[in-house]
């Protein structure tokens, strides 16, 4: 007689019941359907076909039926844990199909929208249009040439023909620079405009000279819409044999049409600065109405107050006394020169009508000029 079946425990078992088994079965179907992400399939997969689901616990307990009963219950418990896994991977190509479209859409580029400016940093437009200018003098032959901002006197004022209490000086609301001992007459002082460099180029540099010297300037102006403490002024300079009058037109008219545009007249008139002779003002055409505005039914203009002119310049003919008094020969040489502003001409050239806004640092304003690098 062989031995009583101890293992057999109806109890134990009952988990292998055909109902049991269907229930379990049918919890698992529905949690996977329920499944709404792969993450939520994942947990159903774990809960009802990893190692701890309850048809796993109970496909352990097949070895404890009788043996009669052990090949039905394992068909049994075997044919739902197969549909269990089938409907898994169903369920999961689904999601994952469901998740490649999605990705699809929400990680798409538009490469038709509009770009962002880019908020990296950008050049000042008083920059970018002081280089430009100094651009039209170098692609005529003249050479850049700088000096200091800190000026002696002598330069700014003596070496031009200034004499020591020449009204000519109070033209430049001058800000003196005070001696180390606190003296106010230190002979340093923030240069008044660029005509210094004129002085040191001729100094310095071989004849003929061509120069052209953009740089800041410093005077006591109280700032208002049109005056600044500190501006910038490009000044050029010619010295050679035979220059006349007629060079210096040349040059000013060369470089109104290239910064304003080609065919825009110029005028000179008579003016007074002690280190040109004879010196005169410049004013070109209004680029804007082209004099249009000062004609009879014409419509006023803004830029030039319908003047039909707008003064952009100094010029005049080199000061022989300041050729001697820096060591050139006024019998063989002859000069001409210009100066003027650069914030200027970024008013003038596009109808900026506050020279506050060139300076205040707002990324509005620059960013209207387009983003020069
Ligand atoms: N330096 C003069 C000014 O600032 C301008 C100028 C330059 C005049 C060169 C004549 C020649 O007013």
């Amino acid at each position: 007689m062989s031995a009583p079946n101890n293992a057999y425990d109806p109890v134990e078992v009952a988990v292998l019941a055909p109902d049991e088994v269907q229930q379990m079965l049918d919890d698992a179907l529905r949690a996977i359907a329920a499944a709404a992400d792969l993450d939520q399939l994942k947990a159903a997969r774990i809960a009802h076909a990893g190692d701890r689901s309850p048809l796993a616990l109970a496909n352990a307990e097949i070895g404890a039926l009788p043996p009669a009963a052990r090949a039905e219950a394992g068909r049994r418990v075997g044919a739902a844990r197969a549909a269990i896994r089938q409907t898994l991977a169903e369920r999961q190509a689904e999601l994952e199909a469901e998740r490649d479209q999605r990705v699809l859409i929400d990680e798409a580029v538009d490469v038709t929208l509009p770009w962002d400016r880019s908020l990296a940093g950008a050049r000042h437009p008083v920059t970018t249009l002081g280089e430009r200018l100094t651009d039209v003098f170098v692609s005529m032959g003249y050479e850049v040439a700088e000096g200091p901002e800190v000026e002696a006197e002598w330069y700014n004022f003596d070496a031009l023909n200034f004499p020591p209490d020449h009204p000519a000086r109070e033209m430049y609301d001058t800000i003196f620079v005070a001696g180390r001992h606190g003296e106010q007459h230190s002979g340093v002082l923030l240069r008044t405009h660029t005509s210094p460099v004129q002085i040191r180029a001729l100094l310095t540099r071989p004849l003929p000279v061509y120069v052209v010297s953009p740089g800041k300037c410093y005077r006591t102006d109280t700032l208002d819409a049109t005056h600044s403490p500190v501006f910038q002024q490009i000044e050029c300079l010619a010295v050679d044999e035979g220059l006349t009058m007629a060079d210096l037109r040349g040059a000013i008219s060369a470089f109104v049409e290239a910064m304003f545009g080609p065919g825009l007249q110029t005028r000179l008139r008579p003016d007074f600065f002690p280190f040109t002779e004879p010196s005169a003002d410049v004013s070109m055409e209004c680029h804007v109405c082209r004099g249009a505005s000062t004609r009879r039914g014409g419509e006023p203009c803004r830029v030039c107050r319908s003047q039909g002119w707008i003064e952009i310049a100094g010029c005049g003919m080199v000061n022989p006394r300041m050729l001697v008094a820096c060591g050139v020969d006024p019998d063989r040489y002859s000069g001409f020169a210009f100066g003027l502003g650069i914030d200027r001409s970024v008013l003038i050239r596009n109808g900026v009508t506050d020279i506050r806004d060139t300076f205040e640092g707002d990324v509005r304003f620059s960013r209207a000029f387009g983003m020069e690098a």
